[in-house]
This record gives structure tokens, C-alpha cells and sequence, in this order.
């Protein structure tokens, strides 16, 4: 990557589109809740683990989406810690107010704000916690700078994303065969997106340039496993909102041959239980200074 992250020319409409992207899709986030929980219930443990999370600490969860790790950092953080969950869409974010009340954790607090993290209090927090969010931001050097900002002196951000698309065909497949029916070229470098940010030193310099000490990585697997390509479809066209809007502009007949073309082409992960598709998973951790 370049060390100089340039100011992104159509940030805002980009961020504007992505809200809309994520509002529309917070029903089917929220549906597919425990799906998402095993899938990535080992990785929220792994970023857990790296920045030492403990009961009292205040913790601020950037992308929460349906409230992971947020409500899992609640239930550590107990009544003297406190969580505020924040998230670019208010439709998410409503969801992570139910689950919590639903859950009986009344230490979680939410707001609408992007990844720069306008509205949060400079050195207000121990712990900031992103899982999957940092691709989809525009400019991550300018949003990990703001967590830092947040931080307390000494506290610690964690943040995950994919590896490349080669050890991630849950996404690659889907998007390489909607890609090439839909006749579509392939994303210019730096554009953020599912697997942005995915190659070795990206997200590693990123945390450097935005002032972080102590930067330490783990590289985890976190398959993705359900009883057969047909049900990965249908998680895949009900939460999966990027896939649907790849292929916006085709015909819905053209959609439909295509989610076929790609129920086939997961098959190649059947095993004797069901399907397991690959999904490779990269931890980063920093220190505030
Ligand atoms: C892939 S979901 C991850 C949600 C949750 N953290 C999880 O791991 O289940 C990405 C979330 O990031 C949010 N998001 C996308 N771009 C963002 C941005 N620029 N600033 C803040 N949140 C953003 C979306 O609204 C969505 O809820």
C-alpha cells in the first residue's frame, strides 16, 4: 500500500450509499443473528484475548452492526463497565437496543456516528473493538487515528477483517461468478469492500500510521458451516446486501440464474454433515500511547 493515505474524493456520497446498503440490510442481519454468532463467536474470543478485555472496562464498539462484540464485551464488562455501541445505521442499531434489553444488559449504549467517530469524547475509553468494518471505510488510517483519539492513554483497539480471496471463498466465489455474469470489471485497487484491506502489511501499516504502539496480529480460521448451498444462498440474499447490490441493475430473471449458478458452485464444500466454506480471519491489536 501506499504510506499516504489520500483524502478520499467521494467519501461522503460513498459512506451516504453504504448507509442505505446497511439500513436496508439490518432485517436480514439481524434475522440470521445466531448464524453470525457461531460463525464468529471464536473470533470476538480471539480480539477478546489480544486486548485483555476485564469487568469494569469502557469499551466503544465501532460497526457493531447487530451488536457484535458489543453485547459480548457487555456481559464481561459487568455493571461497572459500560458499552457504546456505535454503528453508521440507525436501523442496526436499533436491533442492538432490543437484543440487549431482550438480554437484560443495561450497561450498553448506542449511537449514530461513522468510523471517524464524530460525537465520542477524546481518551473517553479503555477498549475500542471493530469486527468487519475497517474494509468498508474509505479512509481506515482516518478512522483508526479517531479510535486512537478515543482511547485512553495505554488502552487498546482490535479490529478484524478478511484475509485475501483466495482463503475466503464464501465471499470470492459469489462475487467473482455474480462479476462475471453481470459482465462487471474488476475493482479498482484501495476500493473498500468485503476484502479490502486484506493484504499482509495493509491493515498492519495502517495502525502504525495512525500512531499505535505495539502492534501485534493473529491469523484465525473461522469456517463458515450450514446444512447445505441452498441455505448459504438464502443467508446469502437475505444478509449479504454487497452481492445483491453487485447485480442491481439486472433483470430479476438474470439474478435468479445467477444465485443458481452460485448455490452450484458451493457444492464443492459439501461434506458429510452439511457444507463447510473456508474463512480466513485477520486480528490486529494496538496500544495507545
Ligand atoms: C459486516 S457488518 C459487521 C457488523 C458486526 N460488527 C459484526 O461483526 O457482526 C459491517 C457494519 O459496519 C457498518 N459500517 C459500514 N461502514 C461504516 C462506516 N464507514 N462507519 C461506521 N460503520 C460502518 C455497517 O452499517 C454494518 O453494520
Amino acid at each position: 500500500m501506499s504510506n499516504q493515505e489520500q483524502p478520499h474524493s467521494g467519501s461522503d456520497q460513498f459512506i451516504d450509499r453504504q448507509r442505505r446498503q446497511w439500513d436496508q440490510d439490518a432485517g436480514g442481519w439481524h434475522k440470521w443473528t445466531d448464524t453470525l454468532d457461531s460463525w464468529f463467536g471464536g473470533v470476538t474470543q480471539t480480539m477478546f484475548k489480544m486486548i485483555d478485555i476485564g469487568p469494569g472496562d469502557h469499551v466503544l464498539d465501532v460497526g457493531t452492526g447487530a451488536g457484535e462484540p458489543a453485547l459480548s464485551a457487555a456481559r464481561i464488562v459487568g455493571s461497572d463497565g459500560h458499552v457504546l455501541a456505535t454503528d453508521l445505521s440507525a436501523n442496526m442499531l436499533e436491533y442492538v437496543r432490543q437484543r440487549a434489553a431482550a438480554q437484560g444488559l443495561s450497561n450498553v449504549d448506542t449511537l449514530e456516528t461513522d468510523s471517524y467517530l464524530d460525537g465520542v469524547d477524546a481518551g473517553s475509553v479503555d477498549v475500542v473493538t471493530g469486527r468487519f468494518v475497517l474494509m468498508y471505510v474509505p479512509e481506515s488510517t482516518r478512522a483508526l487515528t479517531a479510535w486512537r483519539q478515543a482511547l485512553k492513554p495505554g488502552g487498546r483497539a482490535v479490529a478484524a477483517i478478511f484475509t485475501g480471496p483466495a482463503n475466503n471463498p464464501w465471499a470470492s466465489v459469489p462475487v467473482s461468478i455474480i462479476r462475471q455474469h453481470a459482465d462487471l470489471p474488476p475493482p479498482p485497487p484501495g476500493q473498500s469492500g468485503v476484502l479490502a484491506l486484506s493484504s499482509d502489511r495493509d491493515l498492519w501499516d495502517r495502525f502504525e500510521l495512525a500512531g499505535f504502539q505495539d502492534v501485534c496480529e493473529e491469523i484465525t480460521q473461522a469456517p463458515l458451516r450450514m446444512a447445505s448451498a441452498e441455505e448459504y444462498v438464502q443467508y446469502a440474499r437475505e444478509a449479504f446486501g454487497g452481492f445483491n447490490q453487485l447485480m442491481a441493475h439486472l433483470p430479476q430473471s438474470q439474478q435468479e440464474s445467477i444465485w443458481v449458478n452460485i448455490a452450484g458452485a458451493m457444492q464443492r464444500f459439501e461434506t458429510e454433515s452439511g457444507i463447510e466454506i473456508p474463512c480466513e480471519v485477520r486480528v490486529m491489536a494496538g496500544t495507545a500511547p
